[in-house]
């Protein structure tokens, strides 16, 4: 078996090429826009250094190749917001080039990752995945055309394709310090530090968050089981506040952080939960949970950063 992950220099796909270790031959095309070549040390790997919109190389990287996940993209809210045409090019055109070039060399299967963004700001909790839409900024609406065209290629009998939308995921490798960076690694590589932690609005708001080794399963699950097409929520269906999320973090790692509040942030959602009877329904079985998902993570961020003395 041989499987193509675009964007698999990055912090997820890194996780389902490693997934596949004994399993596959595993080919990374990632041009490096967010991702490292680090996150790949250690794993049996080709690496193709070029991005989803050179046709050339998509088309050289898909050659004799099962399964494609599909996960190179614009990865932020507000860089999508900042730069709406570059964010439609990556995801949209990108996602299309990588569809059409697939389908031509005969892959059984793609799955495109997608997001809970698509979501927007509706209050109704959980999301199910037969809501109405409502994405709110350049990355939601990408995700959505991309979502649109995998089942478009699916009806057409062009090529098989799933669609999975992540909500919070988090783990090893995930970049702390990018300017978009997440809450987990975030709160994680300050408790570790001692330094201060600052929570947005009044922390009561909820994410279900998912660890990071549960979604390339999830994605392996989905390419190897034709049947499940269409598309999936991804999560465990659980809730935690920020609070206690960052109380959690903070008693594992044994942290004197002091946690501040600053001001709400602009679009953020007051709670996001995922239905998952639909990914159960097509047999996924999560092997972890969120506390030893963040146990591992915390011990991870342990061993790869130097934490520096308790300030007393
Ligand atoms: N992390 C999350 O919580 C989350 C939630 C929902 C969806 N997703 C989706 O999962 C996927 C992976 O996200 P991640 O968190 O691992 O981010 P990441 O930034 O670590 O990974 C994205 C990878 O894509 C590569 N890339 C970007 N543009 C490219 C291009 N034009 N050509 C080739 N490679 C390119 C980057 O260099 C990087 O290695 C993305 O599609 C993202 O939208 C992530």
């Amino acid at each position: 078996m041989k499987i193509l992950v675009t964007g698999g220099a990055g912090f997820i796909g890194s996780h389902i090429v490693e997934h596949f270790q004994g399993q596959a031959e595993v080919r990374v095309l990632d041009n490096l826009r967010s991702g490292y070549k680090h996150n790949l040390a250690g794993l049996a790997h080709e690496f193709i250094e070029a991005s989803i919109l050179d046709r050339d190389a998509v088309r050289r990287a898909v050659q004799g190749v099962d399964y494609i996940f599909h996960l190179a993209a614009m990865i932020s809210v507000p860089e999508s917001m900042a730069k709406p045409v570059e964010c439609n090019e990556m995801n949209t055109t990108g996602t299309l080039i990588v569809l059409e070039e697939a389908a031509k060399a005969g892959v059984k299967k793609l799955v495109l990752s997608s997001s809970a963004a698509i979501y927007g700001d509706n209050p109704m909790v959980p999301k199910i995945e037969t809501m109405l839409p409502e994405p709110k900024s350049p990355y939601a609406i990408t995700k959505l055309d991309g979502e649109f065209y995998c089942q478009m290629f699916a009806h057409e009998g062009r090529l098989q394709t799933a669609c999975l939308r992540y909500f919070n995921v988090f783990g090893p490798r995930q970049d702390p310090g990018s300017q978009y960076a997440a809450a987990v690694p975030i709160f994680i590589h300050r408790a570790l530090k001692n330094e201060p932690i600052t929570i947005y609005g009044d922390g009561e708001q909820t994410r279900d968050f998912i660890f990071v080794k549960d979604i390339a399963a999830a994605n392996a699950h989905m390419a190897l089981h034709p049947e499940a097409a269409g598309v999936f929520n991804v999560a465990y269906g659980g809730k935690i506040t920020i609070n206690e999320l960052c109380q959690t973090i903070c008693r594992l790692t044994g942290s004197l952080s002091e946690v501040k509040y600053a001001a709400e942030r602009p679009g953020d959602v007051k709670h996001s939960m995922a239905a998952v009877e639909k990914i159960r329904g097509a047999g996924l079985k999560h092997h972890w949970n969120l506390p030893e998902g963040l146990k591992a993570t915390i011990e991870y961020f342990r061993n790869n950063s130097k934490p520096e003395q308790p300030k007393t």
